[in-house]
């Protein structure tokens, strides 16, 4: 059951964050929806600025719409969700997923393109919202990180298959492929809303299990009373600090720069075919969260934290180089085969990092370390700075890179400096600690002891549940 839920809701953000750069990338669809960026990259096809040929507020505001309707949804997910109860909320995302779609399929304007986009974000908000945490509560501690790495394995699997599909559908002739990757996102949404209302006729055993499950999950939510204004009390500084920092370090590693853009990027070097090189780039994204999901529950979080971001750093200011060696600032350039290959290469070595460390912990750690009171809030408030920070990177990349040039990578490197001394500083390790005894990795912290052993508990509800989950409710 766990891994069906990972698997869904990882594959729908997955194919969503894959299939915008190549999409964006085919010609028959620019010169159809965005005709001024069709024309500037004809023009600087054969020299002049490569650093500005894709700037477009309207093409990039097509990649982002998605996350900003996500970043929205995921604050009412958790309303919607008690309301309604979790069945008819899936129903409603996934409907709202397949209207998205329809509409993106069929779209003979912008506004039909971009509305569709902003429907697919509501399924991607919902399904962010729960999967990571549920994940992280039904699993035995032991494999905690290893079953919440599923929902990052499956959304590079998603991004993945997106990718090989953008591949084939480019090739289509007639020009109207960019309709059938768009439409194809339909197939995992159709998925959750047609399995789940399907559940209701399944054999007594199995809908009696998971009805205890229902019962025990709703009398410890019954505990969580206020979570939006518990979560901001003192004692929870810790776990609101991590809620926000780590999905808004995550996004400022930079690599939506590459899921969205690198298509773009490796057309400004000088490359013919980009299909096939974004192949091996985000192949190497798929199997190097493999490591992630093998060791996260070995070594612990910290060293995959620490490593992935030395390495990181390593690649950016390498990528910077040797696109600033190239093109410095008047983006002119004809590049030799032999370097674009090498920028490629350190390409690979900065997505293998991210895919071991920021990927898949960054949704990992914010959902294992909330307190059951606080942990909607958490969540929410995690969904919503990561939706916020990919909008603001995908929004802000392609006019920065015209305007920064080759500092953008140091930018993004700079960024990486100070999250890594962050987690080095400030996050302890969460590595098989029960769910429900986290707060002790706090007490003992050097800087956070002092927020979580204040004994501002005076207001004298939900301690003993404190880090309760449905497991402990049912005892
Ligand atoms: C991030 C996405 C990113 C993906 C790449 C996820 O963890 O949230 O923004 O595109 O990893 O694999």
């Amino acid at each position: 059951m766990a891994c069906m839920v990972a698997a869904t809701g990882g594959l729908i953000f997955g194919y969503d964050i894959g299939i915008s750069g190549g999409v964006t990338s085919m010609d028959p669809f620019l010169s159809r929806f965005f005709p001024s960026v069709y024309r500037k990259q004809a023009e600087s096809a054969d020299g002049g600025n490569q650093y500005c040929k894709f700037d477009s507020e309207l093409l990039t505001l097509f990649t982002s719409s998605l996350y900003v309707a996500a970043l929205v949804a995921s604050l009412f997910a958790a309303f919607v969700t008690r309301a309604a109860g979790r069945k008819w909320s899936m129903f409603a995302g996934g409907v709202t997923f397949l209207a998205g779609c329809a509409l993106n399929g069929a779209a003979v304007n912008v506004a039909m393109l971009i509305l569709g986009r902003v429907l697919l974000g509501v399924g991607v908000g919902f399904a962010n919202q729960s999967v990571p945490v549920y994940l992280s509560e039904m699993a035995p501690m032991r494999m905690r990180g290893m079953l919440n790495n599923g929902f990052q394995l499956m959304i590079t699997l998603g991004i993945l298959i997106a990718n090989l599909i953008n591949y084939g559908t480019a090739k289509i002739a007639g020009g109207w492929g960019w309709r059938l990757s768009l439409g194809l996102a339909a197939v995992p949404a159709a998925i959750i809303t047609v399995a789940r209302p399907a559940r209701g006729g399944e054999a007594d055993a199995d809908v009696a299990a998971e009805y205890d499950d229902l019962v025990a999950a709703g009398e410890a939510s019954r505990a969580v009373t206020h979570p939006w204004r518990d979560i901001r009390l003192r004692r929870y500084r810790p776990q609101l600090v991590m809620a926000v920092a780590i999905p808004l370090f995550q996004q400022l590693t930079g690599i939506n720069v590459i899921m969205f853009y690198a298509p773009v990027l490796f057309k400004t070097l000088g490359f013919g075919g980009t299909a096939s090189l974004m192949s091996a780039v985000i192949t190497v994204n798929l199997v190097s969260t493999l490591v992630s999901v093998f060791t996260v529950d070995r070594v612990g979080r910290r060293v995959l934290f620490l490593e992935g971001g030395v390495q990181i750093l390593a690649a950016q200011v390498a990528v910077g180089a040797l696109i600033g060696a190239k093109f410095g600032w008047s983006g002119v350039a004809t590049v030799p085969a032999g370097y674009a290959a090498a920028t490629v290469v350190v390409m690979c070595v900065y997505v293998d990092g991210f895919a071991w460390s920021w990927g898949p912990l960054g949704w990992l750690v914010p959902s294992e370390v909330m307190p059951l009171e606080v942990r909607p809030a958490g969540q929410s408030i995690t969904v919503a700075v990561n939706m916020l920070m990919t909008f603001a990177v995908a929004q802000a990349f392609l006019p920065m890179l015209c305007r920064l040039k080759f500092v953008l990578f140091f930018f993004f490197a700079a960024c990486v400096v100070v999250m890594t001394l962050f987690i080095a500083l400030f996050l302890p390790e969460t590595k098989g600690v029960p769910i429900e005894d986290m707060a002790g990795v706090w007490k003992t912290h050097w800087y956070w002891k002092r927020f979580v052993n204040d004994g501002d508990d005076t207001d004298g509800h939900g301690v003993d549940i404190e880090m309760g989950c449905v497991g402990e409710a049912k005892k």
